[in-house]
């Protein structure tokens, strides 16, 4: 004990050194408990409570003889321990991330749950089950990509193949938001890329008529783009919808007035919409004499593009760090 409370340290690495040769594995305070087992059995007690009081003494000894090198060292000529730390640069969250985010954030305080389904898909989810007629153009290798030994295994080109999978493996009331990477086979360029992102809601259950739709993309764009936004629908035509619409914001630069934005239009258009066609409801074994629906898709990229007025698709996805480090406080 006396030789333990004698021990002592010039700096952290005799510390250190004092700790193998009693403490570590083949330390002599090891050794001592190793012994342990030969002591006669009227001995245990009395031996085995000193030889705790020595392990524990040596423990705090040695800590302190580092704790004390630490701070030695640490006060030596030339370091300010006053000086306020160097800046650690933080990571930038992608600015696709930060809108999908704030889309998801939205939709999940009016009640929808999330879902996401895979990227590789096959041609029922995608499109046969969506109401597509066979000879439909957007089945055709301009616009779809194809894995070319399985004709039927495609790139989803939307995020409809998620409503699909909810609607066959759920039944009503059905709430929910599918954010996901699309593909299409485009030439890329500053307005179009071969992939990009969605975020498509669904609701299903008795009774959900297209007021209910317009009254939750009504919330949706004021949330998004401000308490004075307006939305305008425009009749429109999908294959997945009856009837179909095209949802237009007031101009997020403008306000409605026309601007170089808008195109002097006063409208840009964000989304399109519409109520669930009973064919579609019907593939997935929903029964549509009992239930109706809306669904509505749009584009992260676009409301992305309109928040934030990025000139060039591509520079989404080249990740040039002087174009992400601009959403470091976003
Ligand atoms: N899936 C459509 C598209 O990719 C968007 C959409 C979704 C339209 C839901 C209406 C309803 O263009």
């Amino acid at each position: 004990m006396a030789e333990v409370q004698a021990l002592s340290a010039k700096n952290a690495e005799e510390a250190e050194a004092l700790r193998i040769k009693y403490l570590s594995k083949k330390g002599e305070i090891t050794a001592l408990m190793n012994d342990f087992r030969s002591v006669p059995a009227e001995l245990k007690k009395e031996v085995g409570m000193r030889i705790n009081e020595l392990k524990a003494a040596a423990q705090e000894k040695i800590n302190a003889l580092k704790e004390a090198a630490c701070v030695q060292e640490a006060a030596a000529p030339g370091i300010d321990l006053t000086r306020t730390p160097y800046p650690i640069p933080l990571g930038t969250r992608h600015p696709l991330t930060i809108v999908k985010n704030e889309i998801v954030d939205i939709f999940s305080r009016l009640g929808f749950t999330l879902a996401e389904g895979p990227e590789v898909e096959d041609d029922w989810h995608v499109y046969s089950s969506m109401n597509f007629a066979d000879d439909h153009p957007a089945r055709d290798m301009q616009d779809t990509f194809f894995v070319e030994t399985h004709p039927d295994i495609i790139l989803r080109s939307h995020t409809s193949s998620v409503q699909a999978r909810v609607m066959e493996s759920t039944q009503p009331p059905i709430r929910v938001i599918c954010p996901g990477r699309v593909y299409r086979n485009e030439a890329i360029s500053a307005r179009a890329h071969c992939f990009f992102h969605q975020v498509e809601g669904l609701y299903v259950d008795r009774n959900v008529s297209f007021t209910d739709l317009k009254q939750v993309l009504l919330l949706f764009a004021q949330e998004m783009f401000g308490p004075d936004t307006k939305i305008r629908l425009r009749p429109s035509y999908f294959p997945f919808t009856e009837p179909s619409a095209e949802m237009d914001v007031s101009c997020t630069l403008c306000g409605g007035k026309g601007c170089s934005l808008c195109k002097g239009a006063g409208w840009l258009e964000i989304l399109g919409c519409g109520m669930v066609d009973p064919a579609v409801l019907e593939a997935s074994g929903i029964d549509s004499t009992q239930y109706t629906g809306y669904a509505f898709g749009m584009g992260i990229e676009r409301i992305a593009n309109l928040k934030y007025q990025v000139k060039d698709l591509r520079m989404f996805s080249e990740n040039d760090v002087r174009f992400l480090d601009e959403f470091v406080s976003a």
